[in-house]
């Protein structure tokens, strides 16, 4: 059984597909890339797993469970999180309050029990508490704990953003081009977090990105998209060979990866 199995989405706006018919598989435990050229469908795609968009039709199964009969804002606990193409921080919150939020989004709903059991209370707000450092002293974010995530640079800004879907305890992570507009730098850090976030915390990753050296080296099966529709699927070296692939991605900007 896989973690992610998403069957014959279609979603439509006023009339035009920005996805048809898209099936594929995440197996728990992998890196799995989705990549397309502009417009692809990419971003409409993790909307319908997250929640905020409601395709027209199909599945998406999460371990076996039909994930659109769940409401958007219990996903989080089904072990779903995500981050977003444009970051989407409380700007005005601490870094610590903004991964607080993000973790809140996990908490049970027994909060009547909660406030009954004082000592019950206590402790869970001190196991959000530890996840919740964790994630920061994972993610280098000491420094910046009590500032405001709206005054941090970008860089530190999206491994915020990483951190606050990391706080919800996922058991699959959405991740929205976590590289967009970043420096040689900080696109090598933010693949070694992707990549411990994976091996060392066993949190399955469904990647989107642009940069095709980072999906290239960090993905264990790519899926490719092409005007809403599955182009190919397969290992990294496989959609690189692929002809069809090949074509789509001729004379982009992203060519660059082909035939490496
Ligand atoms: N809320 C919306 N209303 C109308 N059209 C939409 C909406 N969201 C997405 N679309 C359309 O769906 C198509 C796919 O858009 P999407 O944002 O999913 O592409 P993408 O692959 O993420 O692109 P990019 O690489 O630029 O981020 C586009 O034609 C877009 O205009
Ligand atoms: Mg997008």
């Amino acid at each position: 059984m896989a973690l992610l199995e998403v069957e014959k989405i279609t979603l439509t706006f006023k009339g035009i597909a920005a996805l048809l018919d898209v099936s594929y598989r995440i197996e728990k435990g992998q890196i799995v890339s989705l990549i397309g050229p502009n417009g692809a469908g990419k971003t409409s795609m993790l909307n319908c797993i997250s929640g905020r968009y409601v395709p027209d039709s199909g599945s998406i199964r999460l371990r076996d469970e039909e994930l659109l009969d769940v409401p958007a804002h219990r996903r989080t606990r089904r072990g779903l999180s995500r981050t977003f193409q444009n970051i989407a921080l409380f700007k005005g919150l601490s870094v610590l309050d903004n991964l607080m939020v993000g973790r809140h989004a996990r908490m049970d709903a027994g909060i009547l029990s909660s406030v009954l059991y004082l000592g019950r209370a206590r402790a869970e707000e001190d196991r959000h508490r530890r996840r919740v450092e964790e994630v920061i002293d994972f993610l280098g974010l000491s420094p910046y704990r009590h500032q405001p995530a709206g005054r941090l640079p970008y860089g530190v800004q999206k491994r915020v953003e990483l951190g606050r879907a990391l706080a919800a305890e996922p058991e699959l992570i959405l991740l929205d081009e976590p590289m967009a507009g970043m420096n040689l730098e900080e696109t090598e850090d933010m693949a070694r977090y992707i990549l411990d976030i994976n091996e060392e915390w066993g949190v399955t990753v469904f990647l989107v990105e642009h940069d095709m050296g980072v999906v290239m080296d960090l993905s264990d099966h790519v899926v490719v998209l092409d005007f809403g529709q599955v182009l190919a699927t397969g290992s990294p070296a496989e959609v690189q060979a692929d002809p069809a692939v090949v074509a789509a991605y001729l004379g982009s900007q992203d060519a660059a990866f082909l035939g490496r």
